[in-house]
């Protein structure tokens, strides 16, 4: 089991890894103007994106299997987890949509400023500190 949750967390901090990066990038690419480094920086995100999808569906796997070992308990004591599962979700949701906003800007079809990019790249900050207070501290 202790192995299992291991490779979970080593799986959720690489996915984290690129759910903070690839924002980044599209803070760069809604500033950019040489040619040049728009093809670059769409390089990244596709290269980032392609890499980021499956280490996402590792961590959820993992996930699921150290679920498995508390027999898919939701019962009293772990309202903590139906709130993490929630942001898993929402987490998955802002996933698929930064594959759309590389897929735009890849498009050229952005119409956001490096402004939006910068708040939007804040968000996962947010839900890593919200999921990691509900797992080790377990409030609820
Ligand atoms: C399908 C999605 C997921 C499921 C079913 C799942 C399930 C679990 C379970 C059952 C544990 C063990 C809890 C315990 O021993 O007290 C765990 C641990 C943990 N999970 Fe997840 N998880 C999922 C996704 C995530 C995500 C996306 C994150 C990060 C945002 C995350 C962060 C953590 C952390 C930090 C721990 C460590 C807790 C400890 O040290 O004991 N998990 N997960």
């Amino acid at each position: 089991m202790l192995w299992v949750k291991a490779f979970h967390l080593i799986f959720v901090i690489s996915w984290f890894a690129g759910l903070f990066y690839l924002p980044r990038i599209f803070v760069n690419q809604a500033m950019a103007t040489q040619p040049a480094e728009i093809e670059r920086l769409g390089l990244m995100t596709r290269k980032l994106y392609r890499f980021m999808t499956p280490i996402a569906g590792l961590a959820l796997i993992f996930g699921i299997w150290t679920w498995a070992y508390y027999d898919f308990y939701l019962g009293p004591g772990w309202v903590w987890m139906h709130i993490k599962l929630t942001l898993v979700a929402f987490l998955i949701a802002y996933h698929a949509w930064c594959g759309k906003i590389y897929r735009d800007f890849a498009a050229g079809k952005n119409t956001r400023s490096h402004v939006w990019y910068r708040v939007f790249n804040e968000i996962p900050v947010l839900v890593l500190m919200a999921v990691v207070i509900l797992v080790i501290v377990k409030p609820f």
